[in-house]
């Protein structure tokens, strides 16, 4: 794996130490690099009224959109499990939608990773091309 990418890894790991999940314990990280360079990390942050919960990839895709970037290549996360996990139904479209098809880095909390393509995850993903499609 790209030494970039271990670094990602590292941050996402950081970040999930601020996971606030009283409600499930299950703390996740993310970390997104920009193709820049710059690294943005998230974490996820239950709510009381549970649906309301932000999981760690859009908390950092959204912290990252909300400072001025649009340029992605790669989000990484990691949990406390020793399975891969990987982003869930509403992330897979959010990280599609809104920085394309980057790579996805899972790790494991073995010190393994997996490197997978976002449209590996979302295939035949519903985009903003097709709005454009249905337009007048
Ligand atoms: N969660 C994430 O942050 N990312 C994922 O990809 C899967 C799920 C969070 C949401 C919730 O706080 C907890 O993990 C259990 O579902």
């Amino acid at each position: 794996m790209k030494k970039q990418y271990q670094l990602l890894v590292e941050h996402a790991q950081k970040a999930k130490t601020f996971s606030l999940s009283p409600y499930s314990h299950f703390r996740v990280g993310a970390a997104l690099l920009t193709t820049d360079g710059k690294i943005f990390s998230g974490t996820n942050i239950e709510n009381s009224s549970y649906s309301l919960t932000i999981c760690a990839e859009r908390t950092a895709l959204f912290k990252a959109i909300s400072e001025g970037e649009n340029k992605f290549s790669a989000i990484a996360i990691a949990t406390d499990q020793n399975e891969f996990i990987s982003p869930c139904g509403a992330c897979r479209q959010v990280i599609m939608d809104l920085a394309g098809n980057i790579d996805v880095v899972l790790s494991n909390n073995n010190g393994k990773s997996k490197v997978l393509k976002a449209s590996t995850l979302i295939p035949f993903a519903f985009g903003d091309k097709n709005l454009k499609r249905s337009k007048k």
